[in-house]
């Protein structure tokens, strides 16, 4: 396998490196084209040799070519996001720990390159994506066996392509995975900025669902309300504003919500509970602030609310890779009829250290960072 190829290069890697780096000077004099077909380019990669701080422990080298056998496909990198989960398992938070020295990214979107001689359904300059999306998407060269690739419609856009599973499927999982939910019904998230939280909102509206998202307090928060409200949310407060005793009256004709969705913790997932229904939910898929969840005693006596979770990984696990790609195929058309936006920064590879900044929080909130190989 090719990939082994690559991990042992990364184990020298670990190993103190001197062959490494003495295969990454000899492979810089030599051009693509100077590779046989069973062979990829070189590949520029982000790397990890140890979990920790993602701005300490990366750093982008080069791979040197690895072999594409009979049933593998290289694949050109076109496009991956950051995605907080990735951030997670560099730092070793996650529960999932890619061996390390590992690449980061887990989806993106790439053009096949060459083929093996036994592949069958794609061939060179088909637009294919990860799916289910696996580890070490942020690399310019991706070989892997063609049963890991899912070719997509060539009309659809770049960086949608790139980051359609891990949050877009998230939303629509949890908006049809928990209760019923019928068109008038309606929904409360907080993180709605988040491109979950953007996802359902649209998804909600599509299907006639009210949404009622809260957002954090920051610089930019005005602003972030009313793009919220163009993509089709009911209503949008700050946390701040719900630091009232009965919420329910920020409702207007909108129903009590029934299922409820936090990424966030600490205080802003007490905010979700608040507007639930009796017999309401509150699905958990992200902790953005770290702060653990506090709920009210009354919460569970008067109202007995239920508190579930998700997690696509361990939803993919199940057998589900035939119907995620039959999901992929439906948020990827919604994406292409502008039912589906989201805000996200295309970043050069070069800038990779910029993007990862961003992504990291360390500039204030930002769109999605979305590297562009
Ligand atoms: N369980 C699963 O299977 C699953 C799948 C996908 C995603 N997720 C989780 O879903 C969440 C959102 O992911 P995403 O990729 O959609 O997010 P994203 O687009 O990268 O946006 C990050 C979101 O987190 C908010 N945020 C950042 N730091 C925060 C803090 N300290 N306190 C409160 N909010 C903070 C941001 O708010 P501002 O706009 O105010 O900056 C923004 O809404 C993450 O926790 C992610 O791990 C889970």
């Amino acid at each position: 396998m090719g990939s082994l190829v690559r991990s042992a290069t990364l184990r020298a890697l670990r190993n103190g490196g001197p062959s490494f780096s003495g295969i990454a000077i000899r492979r810089s004099s030599l051009s693509v084209g100077a590779f046989s077909a069973t062979m990829s380019p070189p590949s520029k990669a982000v790397v990890y040799e140890q979990q920790g701080p993602p701005d300490v422990v990366t750093r982008v080298i080069e791979l040197p070519p690895v072999e594409v056998k009979e049933n593998d496909v290289c694949v050109r990198m076109l496009a991956a996001p950051i995605n907080p989960s990735d951030i997670n398992r560099i730092e070793g938070v996650y529960p999932v720990k890619p061996e390390t020295p590992a690449i980061g990214g887990y989806e993106g979107v790439g053009e096949v390159y060459s083929v093996g001689s036994a592949v069958k359904g794609l061939s060179p300059g088909d637009l294919v994506i990860p799916s289910p999306p696996s580890f070490g998407t942020w690399q310019t060269y991706i070989v892997k066996d063609q049963s890991v690739w899912y070719k997509i419609n060539k009309d659809s856009p770049m960086e949608y392509a790139a980051t359609i599973t891990v949050n877009p499927l998230t939303a629509l999982r949890m908006l049809e995975d928990f209760i019923n939910l019928n068109s008038g019904d309606a929904i409360v998230q907080n993180g709605a900025t988040s491109i979950v939280g953007q996802c359902v909102i649209q998804i909600a509206k599509d299907r006639g669902v009210h949404s009622v998202n809260i957002i954090r307090d920051r610089p930019g928060s005005g602003e972030a309300k009313e793009k919220l409200k163009k993509l089709g949310a009911d209503e949008v407060f700050t946390e701040s504003q719900l630091e009232v005793k009965n919420v329910k009256g920020f409702l207007a004709n909108i129903p009590e919500p029934a299922l409820g969705f936090n990424c966030v913790g600490g205080n802003a997932a007490s905010l979700v509970l608040k507007f639930l229904r009796q017999g309401g939910t509150m699905v958990t898929y992200g902790g953005m602030s770290k702060k653990p969840i506090t709920i009210s005693t009354s919460s569970f006596i008067f109202k007995d609310l239920s508190l579930r979770g998700f997690w696509l990984q361990k939803w993919l696990r199940e057998d589900k890779a035939k119907e995620c790609r039959r999901m992929i195929d439906y948020l990827l058309d919604l994406a292409r009829e502008g039912k589906l936006r989201y805000e996200m920064e295309l970043v050069p590879f070069d800038s990779f250290r910029t993007a990862l900044d961003k992504a990291l929080g360390k500039q204030g909130s930002q769109p999605k960072q979305v590297i562009r190989f």
